[in-house]
């Protein structure tokens, strides 16, 4: 606790200093207090044999934080005269890294600990290549979700493999959670004292920074409401649901929602007999109890990772060659498996990830209410049809049964000023937030123009939300809507072919300042999208497709074109 005196000082600062003032403060907080009071082995620095620096910032990226922190980083050096470049993991010449001597990342984790699909081949290539990195200085900026148990992951593995390649590690890893802002200005005041060789170091142990950030809040609430979006006869299966709480549910447009689903009761059953085991024995792995039915209920046994399989294939020393696969169909195919030990089998299972679901509601418009638009996830593989683990899990969950969730804060797709006109792109489930933005307008009288372009199989079928949408038309709150049903006809027709063909309106409102948001299916959805969008901007413009590209990527760093594609 502060003195009063202390306290009094702490308040006038903060009554007197702007939003981005206070972050800084709380990212300089967290800094001192990692550095000097926390822990027992300080960052050990090594110094930097030139004066002038030229970092390379390398970053791998799924959903444009990394990059975006990259962006920042390379305006922030050239400010302070440093002569830095950035570049994608992807379009890296990976041959060059022996001859760079300083490389700063920034990457990000996806699925169950893994790298960005874009960084996936530079980290093998620097696993699986005999290569000297004696004469590169680095340091590594991880970006994760603490939410997720492999926390990190790619970070850590990428800080790993650079030292073991003889790389000198200029700064501890940095493990930052969904609000990254402050740890990136520590970071970036971290570096900035190094190059100017103000940190004198020793050698280069290896301390793995803690994340800075609050967890997050977790609610208990119901499922109220579930509704099957489609008519009889879709192909699809997609899920209206609603989800209330007696805790105030605190989220904007643009958030998501996070559950961790559980297994199937039918699948654990399936394990506890194939092993002979009783449901309710205790079993204790790394110091954790629980009993055998929770163990199975909770540990990914659906679509396992590569990690999970290698580990099984030691195991049961078999080469496991799947891909990814479902444990209950490696049981059947290798009866060997009963010799395996309880323990050991739960021990190469990760605990289940997270999954999020855009929200489709407004706190303004929808009291005390979240909404979903949920598809569930169905594949085949050879010919057994499979669904996913949290899609399948909503679509069966009981009504006013208790659920645990959470919000899943983006700052990253926000409505722009109430007057500013958007366009938004929202294919499938890609509607959901868009839902939420139009009904969000509707309820606070926003004045901005809003134009939506969605698109499912068939009209008849899959028009979600299509009684409201018509009474949004109707109202005026909706200026303009664009369907395209793609099997309604015999040529398939998709949003990007209703942009094209509107493409002197999309180019006037963009000119005239609209602000563009893409939700839904990354691949291909969202790539044949912006192709359309930048095929207008290059017929309207007259300009090259690099001119174009560069439009797009002025309107991304401006805030003005979003996406959050999945
Ligand atoms: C920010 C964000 C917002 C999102 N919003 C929405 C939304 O509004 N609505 C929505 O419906 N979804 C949304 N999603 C997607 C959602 O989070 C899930 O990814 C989706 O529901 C699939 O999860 P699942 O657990 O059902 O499938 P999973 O079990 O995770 O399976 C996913 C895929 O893994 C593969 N797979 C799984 N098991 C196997 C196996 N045994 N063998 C081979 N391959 C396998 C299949 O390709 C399968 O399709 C969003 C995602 C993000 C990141
Ligand atoms: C499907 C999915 C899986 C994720 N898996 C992990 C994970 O295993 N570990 C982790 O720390 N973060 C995980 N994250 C969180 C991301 O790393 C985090 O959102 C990060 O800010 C994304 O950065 P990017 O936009 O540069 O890709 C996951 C996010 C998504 C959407």
């Amino acid at each position: 606790m502060l003195s009063d005196t202390k306290l009094n000082l702490l308040q006038q600062l903060v009554q007197s200093a702007s939003k981005e003032e206070i972050i800084w403060t709380k990212g300089y907080l967290a800094g001192y207090l990692d550095k000097n009071l926390i822990g027992t082995q300080a960052p050990v620095i090594p110094v930097l044999e030139s004066v002038a620096v030229k970092p390379l910032i390398i970053y791998g990226t799924e959903t444009g934080n990394s990059k975006k922190i990259a962006s920042q980083l390379l305006a922030s050096f050239k400010k302070n005269k440093i002569q830095a470049k950035s570049i994608d993991v992807f379009q890296y010449d990976k041959a060059k890294l022996e001859k760079e001597s300083l490389v700063l990342f920034v990457m990000s984790t996806q699925g169950e600990g893994e790298f960005p699909q874009n960084a996936v081949e530079f980290y093998e290539y620097i696993k699986s290549t005999s290569l000297d990195l004696s004469g590169t200085s680095y340091a590594v900026f991880g970006l994760g979700d603490s939410s997720y148990p492999l926390f990190c992951n790619a970070g850590v593995l990428l800080d790993e493999v650079l030292s073991q390649k003889g790389a000198k590690r200029l700064l501890p890893l940095v493990k930052a959670d969904v609000d990254f802002a402050p740890d990136v200005l520590v970071w970036e005041k971290e570096l900035q004292s190094v190059f100017k060789k103000e940190v004198v170091a020793t050698n280069v142990a290896s301390v793995v920074k803690g994340n800075t950030t609050e967890h997050k809040k977790n609610y208990k609430g119901i499922i109220s409401t579930k509704i099957i979006l489609n008519d009889v006869g879709s192909k699809k299966e997609t899920y209206h649901i609603e989800l209330s709480s007696e805790d105030e549910i605190n989220y904007e447009p643009g958030d998501a929602l996070g559950i961790i689903p559980k297994n199937s009761k039918n699948d654990v059953e399936f394990i506890i007999d194939y092993f002979e085991l009783n449901s309710s024995t205790e079993i204790t792995v790394k110091d954790q109890k629980n009993t055998v039915e929770n163990w199975f209920l909770e540990r990914n046994i659906k679509g396992l990772s590569k990690r999970s399989i290698e580990q099984l294939s030691v195991l049961l020393k078999e080469d496991i060659k799947f891909e990814k696969t479902d444990l209950i169909d490696v049981l059947k195919q290798y009866p060997n498996a009963k010799s395996i030990k309880i323990e050991d089998l739960i021990s190469v299972l990760l605990p289940i990830a997270p999954r999020l679901y855009s929200i489709s509601s407004s706190a303004e418009a929808h009291d005390g209410e979240v909404h979903l638009t949920v598809n569930l996830n169905k594949f085949k593989i050879g010919e057994v049809l499979k669904t996913g683990l949290a899609s399948q899990f909503l679509a069966d969950y009981p009504i006013n049964t208790e659920i645990d969730f959470y919000i899943h804060k983006n700052q990253n797709f926000r409505l722009p000023s109430e007057e500013t006109d958007i366009i938004m792109i929202g294919p499938g489930t890609g509607i959901a937030p868009f839902r939420s933005f139009i009904a969000h307008r509707d309820a606070t009288g926003a004045e901005g123009k809003n134009w939506l372009f969605f698109g499912e199989q068939h009209f008849v079928l899959d028009f979600y939300y299509q009684t409201e949408i018509q009474e949004w038309i109707t109202t005026g709150v909706l200026t303009k809507l664009d369907t395209a049903f793609s099997r309604d006809q015999e040529k398939k027709i998709y949003v990007q072919d209703r942009i094209r063909e509107k493409a002197n309106e999309f180019n006037k409102w963009i000119e005239n300042g609209a602000s563009l948001y893409i939700c839904g299916q990354k691949n291909p959805m969202s790539i044949d999208v912006e192709n359309a969008i930048l095929d207008v901007l290059v017929q309207e413009r007259n300009i090259s497709l690099e001119e174009a590209k560069q439009v797009l990527e002025d309107l991304e760093v401006a805030g003005k074109y979003q996406k959050d594609v999945y």
